[in-house]
């Protein structure tokens, strides 16, 4: 290994907005944080002697860059390797991109280390990978890998933390893939502040990033989500990386949803549901239902909705409770979907729906510890708000989907048709939707569709 000569390089990098700044200080410059500033290398002196800062230099060395007719640059079509786990694959846009850096984000204990040892065992015969474990013992991984039955041919492991020495180790192996678990633990000897600190993740990363577009190698990252819900501080290392994948779910649920937040080589947004069993995280290919809560009678505060996330329609129940509140200022408490937007839907109800809650406690929940994030989910959240606060069931089987805006309009939403099919074919009898939703007939294959224009008529339709 190159040594170190001169002290390296180094700035000051906010963990709330990801800035860069030249010198300490005591607040974030750029989005006004405090104390989120830690020091960051930017280049180490042996990084400065290497190839590819040469090469960026004005010095107009041999290997200066050329300009390039972007049309003949020689380049592999995306070539895909599956996972061999097939919602794996659809949340990576088709399967793994050689070179790609995947950062899987989540919960401690939400099936991040099993996802990924289920996956790297199912490529190993074509991809050999290495395993490097900063958080369980190697007598843990294997023990896992023997009680999900795991093929392990060609599938190796490393205890260690130190970037330095698993790049060693890697280079020695050349592995075709690498899973870090997780990226807290990994620290570089070129800093000295302690591993786990924004410094030491973002460098570490940083270098596996580098040792994946260098060689080829896709890389897995695992970060685990901080109390805020981001890895590590946010955006630090999102940006670094080609795709980023959050699991949500549910601790007292067995399933989970891993989703693309941002993917260079896919859509975001697009959603993959597993189940956790005994035998590890089973693929749920066909999830359409298992966001409803189950009970067989209608229950108040209840509305089903058909949320359209990536590029699969799903039916997700969403609950309410409106209760009169002991607080002079009452409150609005949204899980699974936004705060803001639940307060500006209650501002709506009021105004032009005549509905009263400013008195009340409101709370709402998507069932099973999914995220809504779709403007879709606005008329279902009122909907339940107003059958909580009547304490009346809605009609049995309906499902409703729709925008509502500031002036009470109920404005369409995109694959109508799809979602309609979708809860004709799980049985339901009435949907309330958008105007320009709906099929002129009035019915959807054999489903009632009501189709409002604004707050009012919904409230009427619902009840
Ligand atoms: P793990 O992959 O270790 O989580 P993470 O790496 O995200 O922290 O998941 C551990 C959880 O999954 C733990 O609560 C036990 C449970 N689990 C099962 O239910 N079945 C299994 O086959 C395995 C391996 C884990
Ligand atoms: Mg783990």
């Amino acid at each position: 290994m190159a040594k170190l000569q001169g002290k390296p390089r180094t700035a000051y990098v906010c963990a709330e907005c990801g800035a860069e700044h030249n010198k300490w200080q005591g607040q974030c410059g750029e989005c006004g944080a405090w104390n989120s500033l830690s020091e960051i290398v930017l280049e180490s002196a042996a990084a400065a002697k290497s190839p590819a800062s040469r090469r960026s230099s004005w010095a107009g060395k041999v290997d200066a860059p050329k300009v390039t007719a972007l049309k003949d640059v020689r380049h592999s079509e995306d070539a895909r390797v599956s996972t061999g786990i097939g919602e794996f694959d659809r949340v990576l846009g088709g399967g793994l991109v050689e070179g790609a850096v995947v950062l899987v984000g989540g919960d401690p204990g939400i099936g991040k280390s099993t996802l990924l040892l289920q996956a790297l065992a199912q490529m190993a015969p074509t991809l050999p990978g290495l395993y490097v474990t900063g958080e369980e013992s190697l007598g843990q991984v294997a023990g896992r890998a023997a009680r999900l039955g795991l093929p392990l041919d060609g599938l190796n492991a490393l205890a260690e933390t130190g970037v330095e020495r698993i790049l060693e180790h890697a280079s020695a192996l050349q592995p075709k893939l690498i899973v870090a678990d997780s990226v807290q633990t990994l620290w570089t000897e070129q800093l000295t502040a302690a591993p786990g600190s924004v410094s030491q993740v973002r460098e570490s990363a940083a270098r596996l990033v580098r040792y994946a577009k260098e060689t080829g190698a896709a890389v897995f990252l695992v970060g685990h989500v901080t109390k805020e819900g981001g890895i590590a501080g946010p955006r630090v290392l999102e940006h670094m990386v080609d795709a980023v994948l959050y699991f949500e779910g549910d601790s007292g649920s067995r399933f989970r949803v891993l989703r693309a937040f941002k993917n260079r080589f896919g859509a975001v947004n697009e959603l993959g549901v597993f189940a956790m069993g005994d035998k590890g995280l089973r693929e749920v290919p066909n999830p359409s239902a298992i966001f409803l809560s189950g009970g067989s009678v209608q229950q108040p505060g209840s509305c089903v909705m058909v949320t359209r996330e990536g590029t699969r329609p799903l039916l997700v129940e969403v609950q309410a409770l409106v209760d009169a509140s002991p607080l002079s200022n009452p409150r609005r408490v949204a899980v699974g979907l936004e705060q803001n937007r639940l307060a500006m839907l209650l501002a709506v109800l009021h105004r032009h729906g005549g509905v009263v809650v400013g008195d009340q406690d409101v709370f709402v929940n998507v069932v099973g510890g999914i995220r809504v994030q779709e403007t879709a989910a606005d008329l279902p959240v009122l909907l339940a708000v107003l059958s909580s606060l009547r304490d009346k069931p809605l009609p049995d089987k309906t499902v409703a989907f729709g925008e509502v805006g500031l002036s009470g309009e109920i404005r369409p939403v995109p694959n109508g048709e799809e979602r309609l099919k979708e809860a004709a074919t799980h049985g339901f009898k009435r949907a309330i939707v958008a105007k320009a939703n709906a099929p002129k007939a009035g019915s959807y294959k054999g489903m009632e569709v009501i189709a409002v224009e604004r707050l009012a008529d919904a409230l009427i339709a619902a009840d």
